[in-house]
C-alpha cells in the first residue's frame, strides 16, 4: 500500500491560515491511524494542531522574502568583498602609474620623480639611484647638455646581486662586494661579475620619469639583453 509522509505543517494548514510547524503538535498516543485513508488498522499516531495559527495575511510575501534574501546576500558579500580584494592586490604586480605602460620612477622618499624638478637638482653627469622596474634600483643619467639619458642603468650587479655605487672620481660603477667594475653606461670592464649592467629606457610622461622594460639590443655591446 502506497503511503507518503505529510509535515506538521502539511498536516495543519486550513482555512484560516497555515499553523506554525513548531506550534504543531504529533501526539503518539493514540493507537489508530488517523493519517492516510483512514480505515487502517493497528498502532498509528493521531495528529492534533493544538497551537495558534498564524493568519494568512501575516505570512510573509514572496517580495519581503527576496527582500531579506538581498540583505542577507550583502551583510554577506561586502566583508568578503572588503577581505579578497587586499588580499588579491597583495600578489598583484604594482601599478605602472604611467599611460604609457611603464613604471614611474621614485626618488629616495617614494615621491614620483619629476624631470624638471630632477634636473634641477641634478647636475651634467649626475647618477643617482631611484626606483625603477619591480622596485629594482636604477640610476637616472643626466648627459652632459643637461637632459635625461634615455635608458637607466639597473644597479645590480650582474655577479652576486650587490647594489653598486656611482664613483665619480673614477668615473665608473665598482662594486663593494668583489671589485667589479663598470663603465658610465653600466657596461661590464672588469670581472668577476659576467655581464653588464641591466637597461631600461628613460621616458617622460606627463611631466614624470618613466622606466620602460629593454627588450632591443643592448647599444653597448651589441647583443641580446640577456635580461629581457
Ligand atoms: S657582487 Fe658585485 S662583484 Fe660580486
Amino acid at each position: 500500500m502506497a503511503s507518503s509522509t505529510l509535515s506538521p505543517s502539511q498536516l495543519c494548514s486550513g482555512k484560516r491560515g497555515i499553523f506554525s510547524p513548531s506550534e504543531a503538535v504529533v501526539v503518539k498516543s493514540a493507537r489508530r491511524q488517523t493519517v492516510g485513508n483512514g480505515k487502517g488498522k493497528g498502532k498509528g499516531v493521531r495528529i492534533r494542531c493544538q497551537a495558534g495559527s498564524i493568519p494568512a495575511d501575516r505570512v510573509p510575501d514572496m517580495g519581503k522574502r527576496q527582500l531579506m534574501n538581498l540583505l542577507l546576500l550583502g551583510a554577506i558579500s561586502l566583508p568578503t568583498a572588503g577581505m579578497i580584494v587586499p588580499y588579491a592586490t597583495f600578489f598583484a604586480p604594482p601599478g605602472s602609474g604611467s599611460s604609457t605602460g611603464g613604471t614611474v620612477a621614485k626618488d629616495a622618499v617614494g615621491n614620483d620623480v619629476v624631470a624638471e624638478l630632477w634636473l634641477k637638482a641634478h647636475g651634467p653627469g649626475d647618477r643617482t639611484l631611484t626606483q625603477g622596474l619591480k622596485g629594482d634600483p636604477t640610476y637616472l643619467v643626466v648627459e652632459k647638455d643637461r637632459t635625461l639619458a634615455t635608458y637607466g642603468i639597473n644597479a645590480v650587479c650582474t655577479h652576486l646581486g650587490c647594489v653598486v655605487p656611482w664613483n665619480a672620481a673614477e668615473n665608473k660603477f665598482i662594486c663593494p662586494c668583489h671589485g667589479s667594475q663598470y663603465n658610465d653606461q653600466g657596461r661590464v670592464v672588469r670581472g668577476p661579475a659576467p655581464l653588464s649592467l641591466a637597461l631600461a629606457h628613460c621616458d617622460v610622461d606627463t611631466g614624470k620619469v618613466v622606466f620602460v622594460p629593454w627588450v632591443e639590443t643592448d647599444f653597448r655591446t651589441g647583443d641580446a639583453p640577456w635580461w629581457a
